[in-house]
């Protein structure tokens, strides 16, 4: 069957040295992206550094949090647009980090439902960054890059999934009790 909308970036393998055809711009989706990792990334360090109770319950409702919300923005927004741009292989990947974003999701569920200190809790937060660190990096490695050599407006869906982040953080700070600002 024909599927000529899908504008395909096929044959540029550029790998590594200089392939940056297009200049990142402030809402570039990809950087709003990986900044999002690398945040959380650094919460699940000081998680594992900290035997404070406190801390420790701060630091994972702030990696829930932070999660919830940039899967929702992924899936929404950056998941769904990019794949009209990739091929069926392209496709595939992007299936592939929906299905990992659900298994976070469940383990983000059960943590969410304990508490510092109970059984498999420490455990189950460090699954998760195991987990995530696993989809970031084949999101970082294989994913964002084939979707940087598209036609995809990453300024304009970097702009849309930023918007859609402060909604999204107002709403999941008020429901958590917390004071969003
Ligand atoms: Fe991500
Ligand atoms: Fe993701």
């Amino acid at each position: 069957m024909p599927s000529t909308q899908k504008s395909k970036s096929g044959g540029s393998r550029s790998s590594g040295s200089k392939s940056t055809t297009k200049k990142t711009t402030p809402n570039d989706a990809i950087k709003l992206l990986e900044a999002d990792h690398r945040q959380v990334e650094k919460w699940f360090k000081e998680y594992e550094a900290t035997n404070g109770e406190k801390t420790k319950t701060k630091l994972v409702e702030q990696i829930c949090t932070a999660l919830k919300v940039h899967t929702q923005i992924e899936e929404e927004i950056f998941y769904p647009v990019s794949r009209e741009f990739l091929d069926s292989e392209g496709e595939e990947m992007v299936d592939e980090a929906v299905v990992e974003h659900a298994s976070a999701k469940n383990l983000i569920a059960e943590i969410e439902g304990m508490e510092v200190g109970d059984e498999l809790f420490d455990a189950k937060v460090k699954v998760l960054s195991e987990l995530i660190e696993h989809h970031v990096e084949e999101e970082e490695k294989e994913y964002f890059p084939e979707t940087r050599k598209t036609q995809m407006d990453l300024e304009a869906v970097g702009a849309q999934m930023k918007a859609r982040k402060e909604e999204l953080m107002a709403q999941m700070t008020r429901v958590n009790g917390q004071m969003v600002q």
